[in-house]
């Protein structure tokens, strides 16, 4: 009897969510979203467990949330995973977050490929260590003819590290008199950073209930709606997923007009 009731609970819960997507998919969807995934850390120790088996519940709700962002027709998928800052942190757990993405991508690369996710990253690979460069660089390939949901991992990625760098570029340029300075423009500045073959974010998530950017994408994010979550990154799940878009579709983005502009 019990055993019944959860089926049909479990039916239930499934079709609104279901209905959700749909009713989300009839609007305008978000062509960008970009996820600050925080919390892993509280969410192992909520449960007595080490900081390490937080990040390794938070792989699956990073195969989840891919799931669902292709289900809802999002085009890019950005997830921050390391930062440039997050070098502070104690060796076991940097060179575990560095073994995180060869697990991930061994163990699901075949059903990113059957789904046709195109798989791509932003920040300073050089620094990451072969393994770690391997793994990335062999899901690239694998998934570079996908035409998908592009999932762009942020790893080892700083905004202010790639703002000098993009510094660097345009001052060689100008150094070398292949520009004027008149030349720099914000299309100059945006076609030299990591991004540039990206559209900007539409939404930006953090988890965790943390209220700050970390360093994350701060030129891109000039005009981005953002929504701050106070659930733990392996405790965030298609639900949450689904109810920050229908958040984002509420909203009116005026981007300094007077008219908010319709979603
Ligand atoms: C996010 O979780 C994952 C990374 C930054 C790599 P945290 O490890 O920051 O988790 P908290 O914030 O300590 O709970
Ligand atoms: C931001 O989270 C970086 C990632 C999610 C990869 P942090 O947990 O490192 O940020 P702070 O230190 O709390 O600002
Ligand atoms: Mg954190």
């Amino acid at each position: 009897m019990l055993e019944k009731l959860l089926r049909k609970k479990t039916a239930e819960t499934e079709t609104s969510l279901s209905d959700r997507v749909q009713s989300v998919k009839s609007k305008q969807v978000p062509s960008h979203v970009a996820i600050i995934m925080d919390g892993n850390g509280r969410w192992a120790r909520q449960r007595s467990l080490p900081r390490i088996a937080g990040h390794h519940e938070g792989m699956k709700t990073v195969r989840k949330i891919t799931r669902i962002a292709n289900d809802l027709g999002i085009k890019v998928l950005t997830l921050y995973a390391f930062s440039t800052e997050n070098w502070k942190r104690p060796k076991m757990e940097i060179d575990f977050l560095m073994k995180l993405p060869g697990e991930f991508l061994s163990t699901y690369l075949p059903e990113l490929i059957e789904r046709n996710v195109k798989v791509e990253m932003i920040g300073n690979y050089d620094a990451l260590p072969e393994h770690t460069k391997e793994s990335i660089q062999k899901a690239v390939e694998a998934t570079s003819r996908n035409d998908g949901l592009i999932l762009n991992f942020a790893m080892n990625y700083g905004s202010r590290l790639e703002i000098v760098n993009t510094v660097k570029e345009i001052a060689k340029l100008a150094v070398e008199k292949k520009i004027s300075i008149e030349d720099i423009d914000e299309s100059m500045i945006e076609a030299h950073l990591m991004t540039a073959h990206l559209p900007e974010p539409d939404l930006l998530i953090r988890t965790s209930g943390e209220v700050r950017l970390s360093n994350f994408m701060l030129w891109q994010l000039a005009y981005t709606e953002f929504s701050f979550v106070d659930v733990l990154w392996p405790d965030f799940d298609e639900d949450c997923m689904v109810g920050a878009i229908e958040e984002f579709q509420m909203r009116s983005r005026r981007f300094g007009n007077v008219e908010g502009e319709k979603l």
